[in-house]
Parts: C-alpha cells; sequence; structure tokens
C-alpha cells in the first residue's frame, strides 16, 4: 500500500466510525456550517487545530501559514478573515503559534532561504527588531526564541485589529475577541499570551473614524 492509500483508509475508517456514534453528524454539516472561532495557527504538523482543542468538523474555521502571521497584503488570510467575521460572524479569533517555532528559529538567524522565504520570514524579523531590548538580555538560544514566538503572537494579534475588517466588527457588533495563544509541543498545553476584548484600544495612526 502507498503511504497516500493508508489515508483514504483510514478516511474511510472514520467516517463510518462518526456515522456509528452519530447518525446525523454529516446530514447536519452538509449545508451549513456555524463555528464559532476564526484560527490562525502554523502550519507545522504537530499544531492541528481540531485536536488539540477537542473540537470537531463545523467548529472552527482554519487558516494556516508559516509562523501564523498577519501581514495587511495577504490576499489569502485577509479573505479568510473577512469571510469569518463578516458572513459566519465569528465570536473569537485565536492566532495560536508554538514553542520551538521553525519560522521564527530560521528568522532569528541569518542564512538566506531564497527570496519568497526569505520576504515572509522578515515580517518575524521586525518583531525581533522592535524587541530587541528585551531579546537580546536572553542568552539562552532556544528561550529567546520562545519569547519572540510569544511576542510575535502577540503583534500578529494586534495586526487583526488595525485592519478595517476588525474595526468595522468592532464597531457594529462588539465582536470578536482577539487571543493570542502558543501551544507547548512539549506537553501539549495551550498558553493564553495576549488578548484584546473587542473594542480594546489601538495606536490612533491605525484608526480608522468613518467605518
Ligand atoms: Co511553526
Amino acid at each position: 500500500m502507498k503511504p497516500y492509500e493508508l489515508l483514504l483508509e483510514n478516511n474511510e475508517k472514520w467516517a463510518a466510525g462518526k456515522v456509528q456514534s452519530d447518525p446525523d453528524f454529516f446530514k447536519r454539516l452538509t449545508n451549513i456550517q456555524t463555528p464559532e472561532f476564526l484560527w490562525i495557527g502554523c502550519s507545522d504538523s504537530r499544531v492541528p487545530a481540531n485536536e488539540i482543542t477537542g473540537t470537531e468538523p463545523g467548529e472552527i474555521f482554519v487558516h494556516r501559514n508559516i509562523a501564523n502571521l498577519v501581514i495587511h497584503t495577504d490576499v489569502n488570510l485577509l479573505s479568510v478573515l473577512e469571510y469569518a467575521v463578516v458572513h459566519l460572524r465569528v465570536e473569537h479569533i485565536i492566532v495560536c503559534g508554538h514553542y520551538g517555532c521553525g519560522g521564527v528559529k530560521a528568522a532569528m538567524g541569518n542564512a538566506d532561504y531564497n527570496q519568497v522565504l526569505n520576504m515572509w520570514l522578515r515580517n518575524i524579523k521586525d518583531v525581533y527588531r522592535h524587541n530587541r531590548e528585551e531579546l537580546d538580555t536572553i542568552s539562552d538560544e532556544n528561550e529567546r526564541t520562545d519569547r519572540l514566538v510569544e511576542l510575535n503572537v502577540k503583534e500578529q494579534t494586534q495586526r487583526l485589529a488595525k485592519t478595517s475588517i476588525i474595526q468595522k466588527a468592532w464597531k457594529h457588533r462588539k465582536g470578536p475577541d482577539l487571543h493570542g495563544w502558543v501551544y507547548s509541543l512539549k506537553d501539549g498545553i495551550i498558553h493564553p499570551v495576549f488578548e484584546m476584548k473587542a473594542g480594546a484600544d489601538i495606536d490612533p495612526i491605525y484608526r480608522f473614524d468613518n467605518i
């Protein structure tokens, strides 16, 4: 059996198991999805949103990229954000990084990863530069990486609040709340590190008045 064939076989078993324990499971999800959460996570294969939060299909709308970045020119992310906020009306957005993130580690080094990855990782280097005073005092490299993971999650969460998508939603429906979390690969525990409730203060330069 080829490795990918095993995935299809597992899928059949999974689907059968679902129907066995809940005969209406797929019927319920066929025509509508009403997730309460948008998850912006790292693409890392060890951090699957549903599995680590004990949630089922239909409960979390998911976007993942390397190092869970929120980039204002990323049409992919912005489309997901707009759909989740405006149409699905999610109540919570979670930016979830993870300790030991390879993207964050790579951004802390000086290797050339060629243009596209360099461009992507540069966003994390900016987070480092903005927090250099604190980060440079941490001598242990792994500890420094993990602190940058936390600061990166905070920065990306704040970036969500800078979009007109979030500001409009905050003004008109007092939601969603924004959460910055970090998952630990070592023990599987998620640590909340930052939070912005709907309507939280943002730097005035990013505020839109007429929305
Ligand atoms: Co990662």
